[in-house]
């Protein structure tokens, strides 16, 4: 694969902007012959790899349906794990024991989403999407503040895992901020009738704060009701700096944007910054953030970017990730990221629109026809993009020294950081201190960054040694926390002494509202808990381990344990050339 032909897909992706494209499948795929059924994410990443069956699963479209779906667990004594109709999350906090459990989806528990004008509130069933909670409030001549940058999730699903846009001001970023009240399924006594709902507000502060962020832990969450403000348009700009010392200008930006963040490149020696805050209700503008990232790519696409990284992948051709880099990035800026300043085209800065239709998009989501023209880049029915994703959550004093080792990482090579560019570099985002027991205690730094993931788990990365390097500083140098909705295993180690006294308090609630476990499993007991498992050959490539032999690691592909280069106490995988070993 040649640069020019890569750069001809993107242009060829901006000319013909599908219209057409098919939505992604159900996460929860059942196979009638055989009478099993499996779920998977909707990166699919479950599903060849570790597949997690599902003895048996229901979808509630009531509250009353809801309350005897648990029931009916309690009485026969099977756990319970609840998912949305999306399935967005990374690790497998949806997967249930493999015998002896029930899957309870919320995909047609969707469908009420009441607004109170004079509350200025919003109640919705959990499993309601994120896309028609905002457009609801709109409606209604209300803006929720905060939002995921993606709106394919349903709410309950989303403050589970402590979902977030970018705010320090006001409630702030964190979504679980803005809850009002929940109403939660748990088990009961038979007298009971083996389940009931629990109602939630800030009158009961221990069970608000254990419950807004709650990963299924706790119970079924039924209804979700959130505050809103009184509706606002958005006006943002991309502004292109170097990114030599945003290290020192990002709580300033934060002050004068509300909605600020950063895109860091830092092969290129770039930073974007999104100057984005309020406009008036009624400034001119009708924009909309369609983000490129979340378009329907034609399938075509989708199959030959990922046909071209692997090729670089395989050829370890530094040197080509970064051409591949730089034309993201060139069409990207040339989108501006997918603004555009009415339905169709970008024409210039600012972007000026209402609030729905900037917080959040995933265009890729929607189709006009079922005709496979165009899906979600990650699509898993096509051999499309599959990549890793870290999010560590950084406090204040903790993040500038992190971005400097990250710059001193860099400056060693900076090619070597190509990778992480062809997506979207390393997102910075803010999020203000939360009272939830599994949120931020303080106003927080959150940083993303995506990465090339290869088809077979034995099948070590270009530059693996940066990314876990960078991973392990996160997480172990700096004690960043992780986002529980995404992440690799490494990620979760030690996460209960990070959480201290938040965590035992969690853990109190739990045993009181779930006292035999009925919301647990092996699988999400593992994040909670940041339980290691035994190490296995390999282990340490798909983040299940950290090295500490060369058998962890890929000796027959030339791949060992080694120190981190600047974090000196890293245990990373490193490609020795042959001369070397
Ligand atoms: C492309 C993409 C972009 C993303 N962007 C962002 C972003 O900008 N910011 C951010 O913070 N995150 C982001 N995420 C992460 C995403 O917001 C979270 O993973 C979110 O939790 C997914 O919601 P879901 O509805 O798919 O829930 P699921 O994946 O189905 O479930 C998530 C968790 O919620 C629990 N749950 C779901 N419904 C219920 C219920 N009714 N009762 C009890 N528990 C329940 C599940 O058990 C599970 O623990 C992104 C993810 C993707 C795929
Ligand atoms: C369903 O199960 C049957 C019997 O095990 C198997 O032959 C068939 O290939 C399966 N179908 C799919 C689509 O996986
Ligand atoms: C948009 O923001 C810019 C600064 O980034 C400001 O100069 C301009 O006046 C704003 N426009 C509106 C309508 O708020
Ligand atoms: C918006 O409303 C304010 C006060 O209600 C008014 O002063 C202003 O001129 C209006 N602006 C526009 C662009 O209509």
């Amino acid at each position: 694969m040649t640069y020019p032909l890569l750069h001809l897909l993107f242009l060829f992706h901006r000319l013909i902007s599908p219209t057409l494209s098919l939505p992604p499948a159900p996460p929860v795929h059942c196979n009638s012959t055989a009478n099993h059924c499996t779920i998977s994410n909707a990166y699919g990443a479950w599903n060849d790899r570790s597949p997690c069956p599902v003895p048996s699963v229901v979808y509630p479209s009531t509250e009353e349906e809801l309350l005897s779906a648990v029931a009916s667990a309690q009485r026969l004594s099977l756990k319970v794990k609840v998912v949305s109709g999306y399935s967005h999350t990374i690790p497998k906090l949806v997967c249930p024991p493999p015998t002896g459990s029930l899957l309870i989806s919320t995909a047609k528990y969707s469908s009420r989403v009441a607004v109170d004008s004079v509350r200025n509130t919003v109640t919705v069933d959990a499993g309601v999407g994120l896309r028609d909670v905002v457009d609801a409030a709109e409606a209604a001549g209300l803006s929720l503040p905060a939002a995921p940058y993606w709106e394919g999730v349903s709410i309950a699903g989303l403050i589970s895992t402590g979902s977030h846009g970018s705010s320090w001001w006001g409630k702030g970023g964190a979504v679980h901020e803005y809850v009002v009240a929940m109403r939660l399924v748990v088990p009961a006594a038979a007298d009971e009738g083996f389940a009931k709902v629990v109602e939630i507000d800030g009158n009961a502060p221990e069970l608000f704060n254990g419950a807004r962020v709650s990963m299924g832990l706790l119970g079924a969450i039924s209804k979700v009701t959130l505050s809103l403000e009184p509706a606002f348009k958005r006006n943002v700009t991309y502004e292109y700096r170097s990114d030599d010392e945003f290290q020192d200008e990002f709580t300033e930006m934060t002050k004068q944007h509300e909605f600020f963040d950063i895109d860091w490149y830092p092969s290129q020696r770039l930073a974007v910054y999104r100057l984005d805050g309020r406009a008036p209700a009624n400034a001119s503008g009708d924009g909309v953030n369609d983000f490129i990232g979340f378009q329907a790519n034609p399938t075509l696409t989708s199959m030959a970017v990922r046909f071209a990284e692997k090729a670089l992948e395989e050829s370890k051709n530094v040197k080509g990730k970064c051409a591949m880099a730089a034309t993201v990035l060139s069409a990207k800026k040339l989108a501006a990221n997918g603004l555009k300043n009415d339905d169709f085209i970008f024409s210039g800065y600012p972007v000026i629109g209402r609030q729905s239709k900037i917080q959040t998009s995933g265009s890729c989501l929607h189709s006009s026809q079922s005709n496979p023209l165009a899906m979600c880049s990650w699509d898993p029915r096509i051999k499309g993009l599959f990549f890793y994703e870290t999010t560590a959550i950084f406090t204040a004093s903790n993040f500038k020294n992190f971005v400097l080792d990250v710059k001193k990482l860099r400056d060693l090579n900076p090619q070597n950081f190509c990778g992480v560019d062809v997506y979207n570099g390393f997102l910075i985002r803010f999020i203000k201190a939360s009272s939830a027991y599994l949120g931020q205690a303080e106003d927080s730094f959150v940083v993303d960054f995506n990465y090339y993931r290869a088809d077979e788990p034995s099948t070590p990365r270009l530059n693996q040694d940066v990314w876990e390097e960078v991973e392990q500083m996160a997480f172990f140098k700096y004690g960043a926390r992780p986002h529980w909705g995404k992440n690799r295993k490494v990620a979760f180690f030690g996460v209960q002494e990070k959480y201290h006294d938040q965590m035992n308090k969690f853990n109190a609630l739990k045993k009181k509202l779930d006292p035999m476990g009925m919301f647990s499993s092996e699988w999400s007991d593992e994040i909670l808990l940041g339980r290691k498992v035994g190490k296995k050959d390999g282990c340490a490539l798909e983040g299940e381990c950290i090295c500490s032999e060369d058998r962890h690691c890929s000796p027959r592909n030339g791949y060992f344990c080694k120190s981190g280069l600047v974090y000196r106490e890293a245990k990373v995988c490193r490609f020795l050339s042959s001369s070397a070993f």
